[in-house]
């Protein structure tokens, strides 16, 4: 039921609203500043460029739902607001996970804001396992606490 489509440069205006919607904003690491166009064109095209990044449309019947990136095995997934809460976060982000891991053998990470409970709980049952606690420093130059989480692969 759930599929993923690789991210094409006709889907910059879809990314540029999930990136600026307001929990996403709320719960990013880097920056709470909603992004500008001219910001986000140049991010888009340079992520859509990179060789170790995995860029993903998450559908689910059909319907596209959010996005699913593993850039530089560090994994960050956006549903849209009205498919939120209905437990589809975590076997979108367990399927992206086993293909990620099956294509590149190699653990994926996830970085979460502390206050993201549906993001923690989210991944706990997709099958991230806690690491530690860690600190990041913000675009502003303020630290930030985010708990790191890593999916092994097994076999
Ligand atoms: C994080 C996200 C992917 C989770 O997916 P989801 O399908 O909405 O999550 P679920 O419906 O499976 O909910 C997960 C759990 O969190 C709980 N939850 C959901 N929203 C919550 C909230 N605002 N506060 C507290 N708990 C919440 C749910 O009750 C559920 O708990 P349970 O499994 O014990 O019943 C999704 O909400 C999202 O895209 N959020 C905005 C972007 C974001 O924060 N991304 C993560 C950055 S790494």
């Amino acid at each position: 039921m759930i599929h993923f489509e690789k991210i094409k440069p006709e889907d910059a205006r879809f990314i540029f609203r999930l990136r600026n919607e307001r929990v996403t904003r709320q719960m990013s690491l880097k920056n709470s500043r909603l992004i500008g166009w001219k910001t986000h064109k140049a991010w888009f095209e340079k992520t859509l460029q990179k060789k170790d990044c995995f860029f993903w449309s998450v559908f689910f019947k059909g319907k596209r739902i959010g996005l699913v990136r593993f850039d530089e095995g560090i994994v960050s997934i956006h549903l849209l607001p009205r498919y939120r809460g209905k437990k589809l976060g975590s076997p979108a982000i367990c399927e992206a996970t086993k293909l990620y891991c099956k294509k590149r053998q190699q653990p994926a990470i996830a970085l979460i804001n502390p206050m993201n409970v549906a993001s923690i709980k989210a991944f706990e049952k997709a099958g991230y396992v806690p690491a530690r606690k860690i600190f990041l420093v913000q675009e502003n130059g303020k630290k930030i606490a985010a708990l790191k989480y890593i999916y092994r692969v097994i076999g």
